[in-house]
């Protein structure tokens, strides 16, 4: 059956400091649908505190939302009862940015992805379990006699985060939010990994959020782009609309920002300009951008340039309907 993850409206605000610190808003008012009818690998790109991991978080329901809500198959996480929730958790799956909280260092490293295979009824029983995860974990180039029997310390920052991987496609889940997932792994095998993640698309229908700050290996693998920044989607669209057009000054920043195979291709065009101190209201980028106005103070509503596409800048109006 086809699974639908709803994330609707989501805001999140970390309270301040003790002492009178200011609170962040890591999102505000973010809605992506995830339609296993028809599964998609969006990839969601932004610097560094942008809200990515936030928003995987709040995908995987690990946090709450502040406000809005996240649904699967239509019911909000925080009313889903018990068996819902044990849906719910076999058929998300996540992959986390810090590879190491994923695993309990009292553990061997197969013990957890054992008990849930053979609980979610994916084997008979945990011989059969290891069988699957050995399999899973050849795929993303481990060598299951080497790895599995040993602990979470012995294990390397790009093993542990290969084993996350591994453990979550063995779960043949529905929907996969990575976070980062091969961010500690060198380029040759980043590539088959990533091509496992499509194949997973393809073959068994995942929907997968592929969070990552690396927009080469998102223009590889995703159907969809969605540009944070500082908790706000300024630009979505298709990888090629998005990061061989940028529309946002700020979409344009991070692609000149990357070395791109094309030689031809000048680097660093655009000036990486410090961080600005966050803005109250209107276009949260308008400290940082080189194409500014006065009418900046107002924030952008977002225009649609095409029908996959929408971008958050006064430079850009839909056209007329
Ligand atoms: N538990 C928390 N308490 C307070 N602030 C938090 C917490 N988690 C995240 N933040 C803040 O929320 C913002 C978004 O953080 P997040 O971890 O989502 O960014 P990110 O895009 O994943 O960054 P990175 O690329 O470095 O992983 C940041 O300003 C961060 O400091
Ligand atoms: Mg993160």
């Amino acid at each position: 059956m086809a699974h639908r993850l709803e994330i609707d409206g989501v805001r999140r605000v970390f309270p301040g400091r003790a002492f009178g610190g200011p609170s962040v808003v890591a999102l505000h008012g973010l809605s992506l649908t995830l339609d296993g009818a028809r599964p998609e690998i969006v990839a969601v790109v932004g610097e560094s505190g942008s809200g990515k991991s936030t928003l995987a978080q709040i995908a995987l329901g690990l946090d709450d939302p502040s406000a809005g809500t996240v649904r699967f198959d239509g019911t909000s996480l925080g009313r889903m009862d018990e068996g819902g929730r044990v849906r719910f958790r076999r058929a998300v799956q996540a992959v986390l940015q810090d590879p190491f909280s994923s695993f309990n260092p009292f553990y061997r490293v197969e013990h957890a992805a054992i008990l849930a295979l053979v609980r979610f009824g994916l084997a008979p029983d945990r011989r059969a379990a290891r069988s699957i995860l050995a399999d899973a974990c050849e795929a993303v180039g481990l060598n299951p006699a080497d790895t599995l029997g040993r602990f979470p310390h012995e294990l390397s920052g790009g093993q542990r985060q290969r084993l996350m991987v591994a453990r979550a496609m063995a779960m043949r889940p529905a929907v996969l939010v990575a976070d980062e997932p091969v961010s500690m792994v060198d380029a040759s095998l980043r590539a088959t990994i990533l091509a496992h993640l499509a194949a997973m698309r393809d073959a068994q229908g995942v929907s997968i959020i592929y969070v990552t700050h690396d927009l080469t290996t998102a223009y590889q693998v995703a159907d969809r782009l969605i540009v944070l920044y500082r908790g706000h989607v300024v630009e979505t669209g298709t990888p090629e609309e998005v990061l061989k057009a940028p529309a946002h000054p700020y979409t344009r920043l991070l692609v000149d920002s990357v070395p791109w195979p094309d030689l031809a291709r000048p680097w660093g065009r655009v000036p990486k300009v410090a961080d600005g101190a966050p803005v109250a209201d209107g276009c949260p980028f308008r400290g940082r951008c080189p194409d500014a106005t006065a009418v900046c103070a107002r924030m952008p509503g977002p225009a649609v340039l095409s029908p996959t596409r929408t971008v958050r800048c006064h430079l850009h109006r839909s056209p007329p309907a």
